[in-house]
């Protein structure tokens, strides 16, 4: 007897035997749905001797907080089990899937099997259920060594691999995921990638790459996957991404939080740029922003907080348009003018800056009148010089507006010629009516020029 006559010998005796035994409940299982034509088609069971009894009807199959013999599921387990809709093995200690073991279910549509100890996948696991669309192998010790092994699942809308021992990741890693939309890597060891790894997932919406321990982002990572929505890659060590792996990347949410990025990607902001794109670069290492890293990028959103950044380079924000910046808990203590006509070319832009320690001289009584002309709520404090502490930047103006006015050529700062005593308000003060803060007492008022007179009278250099 050959080969072949052999194996469909098997086959036929195992449905014959089937047919025999396979038709009711098998009793260990904790639920069983029947249907009106008297067939099974949901079991549920923890038992693995319920494994020979496996009605053939069945569409729905769960087998949850048990164990097969050696942690193997053998390549005969479902034959002839043709109906299957969806399988579900998880926390069964599977540690091995043999060959073609799901090679009669072509209606499989989705498949679960995390939360196991599954070391390798082969491309023949998948030969038969080729109408899947989600598979499930998150929470097990796959390397993904072998190349092409998801080939033959045209139809896969989401493949979940996150928490597995994936360390590299080629051109040949996803070939032929060309419905895939969901892709979930994140907690892996990845520090490898191909700059072609994605290039088969043209349809990608969400990448998670968060938890792994990528370095740097290769030329044409991202480049053309223009349905991508969202990508995280937070929590890794990236300190580098090329100036080439975005292009015509549609993303609208990346995350890149958590890095060791020094400097703006200014080249990836201006690729993704859009006026729903939001960027999270919070918690990286970058300390400065450097004459035109944000120019023509236009964003809904650019987080930059916590990056220890203590300088923003004059015309950093030049013809930027972002609708929310957030600059908080850095080190800054001034901020260039220049920034005034990036505030004012957005409508209504957001930017958020406390818990800095900003100094409070004439070099940032710009900030003060253009907070208290927007009457922006969060107004950052003053942080030095240590008499003005007590201060938010709005009230700093509202108090030492005009002694910048008539001392700049000469004094760069209204303390520089005085002690802290001189500093209660005399005739070079000023305070404007309603402002939210505390005002000095009004026997020390003097004039009061409104905020859109004192500014004209004192030319903005960099304007
Ligand atoms: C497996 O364990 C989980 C958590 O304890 C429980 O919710 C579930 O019902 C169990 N499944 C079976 C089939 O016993
Ligand atoms: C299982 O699939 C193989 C290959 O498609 C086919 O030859 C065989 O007849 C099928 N067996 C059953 C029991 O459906
Ligand atoms: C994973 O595969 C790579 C080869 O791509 C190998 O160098 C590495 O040792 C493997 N890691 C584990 C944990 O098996
Ligand atoms: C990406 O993975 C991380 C870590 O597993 C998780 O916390 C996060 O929710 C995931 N993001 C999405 C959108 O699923
Ligand atoms: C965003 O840009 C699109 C065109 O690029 C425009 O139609 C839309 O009105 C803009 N939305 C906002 C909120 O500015
Ligand atoms: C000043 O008064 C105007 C009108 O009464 C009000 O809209 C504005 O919010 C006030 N500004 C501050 C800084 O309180
Ligand atoms: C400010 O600039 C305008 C034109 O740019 C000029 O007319 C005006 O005299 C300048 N004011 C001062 C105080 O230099």
């Amino acid at each position: 007897m050959d080969n072949k006559s052999f194996w469909s010998l098997l086959i036929i005796i195992f449905c014959a035997f089937q047919g025999i035994l396979g038709q009711t409940c098998p009793q260990s299982c904790v639920r069983c749905v029947v249907d009106g034509l008297g067939d099974v088609t949901d079991v549920t069971c923890s038992d693995s001797r319920a494994f020979q009894l496996i009605p053939k009807t069945v569409q729905h199959l769960v087998f949850q907080n048990g164990s097969l013999p050696n942690g193997i599921v053998k390549d005969f387990l479902f034959l002839g089990i043709s109906e299957l809709e969806s399988i579900e093995i998880t926390n069964y200690h599977l540690k091995e899937l043999w060959g073609a073991f799901l090679l009669n279910c072509t209606d499989l549509k989705i498949m679960d099997f995390s939360n196991n100890e599954i070391h390798s996948i082969m491309k023949s696991n998948f030969k038969g259920p080729v109408a899947l669309e989600i598979l499930n192998l998150e929470k097990n010790h796959i390397n993904l060594t072998t190349d092409n092994v998801f080939e033959n699942l045209g139809f896969l809308k989401k493949l979940h691999l996150g928490n597995n021992l994936i360390q590299t990741l080629t051109h040949n890693t996803f070939e032929g995921l060309i419905n895939l939309q969901i892709l979930d890597l994140s907690r892996n060891k990845i520090s490898y990638m191909d700059g072609h790894t994605f290039q088969s997932l043209s349809k990608v919406k969400n990448i998670n790459l968060s938890y792994n321990r990528i370095r740097n982002i290769p030329s044409g990572l991202f480049n053309g996957l223009s349905n991508l929505k969202m990508l995280q890659l937070s929590h890794n060590t990236i300190s580098t991404i090329s100036d080439n792996a975005f292009v015509q990347a549609g993303v609208i949410t990346l995350d890149l939080s958590t890095n060791q990025l020094t400097k703006i990607p200014t080249e990836m902001l201006q690729q993704i740029s859009g006026n729903k794109t939001e960027v999270l670069l919070q918690r990286n290492n970058i300390r400065m922003l450097q004459k035109n890293s944000l120019s023509n990028i236009e964003l809904k959103l650019l987080n930059l907080a916590s990056n220890g950044m203590d300088m923003v380079e004059n015309d950093a924000t030049y013809n930027c348009k972002i609708k929310y910046l957030n600059m908080r808990q850095n080190m800054l203590t001034t901020l260039p003018e220049t920034m005034l006509i990036y505030l004012n070319s957005v409508i209504i832009p957001q930017v958020f800056l406390s818990t800095n320690p900003f100094v409070c001289d004439c070099d940032l009584i710009w900030l003060g009148k253009f907070l208290y002309q927007k009457s922006w709520k969060n107004i950052p404090k003053c942080s030095k010089p240590i008499e003005l502490s007590r201060l938010n930047i709005v009230d700093y103006y509202n108090q030492y507006d005009t002694s910048c006015l008539t001392t700049t050529e000469e004094i760069t700062t209204p303390f520089s010629t005085s002690t802290s005593r001189d500093l209660s308000p005399s005739s070079t003060n000023t305070q404007h009516d309603n402002t939210t803060s505390q005002p000095i007492s009004s026997s020390q008022r003097q004039t009061t020029p409104s905020p859109t007179d004192s500014v004209n009278t004192k030319n903005n250099t960099s304007c």
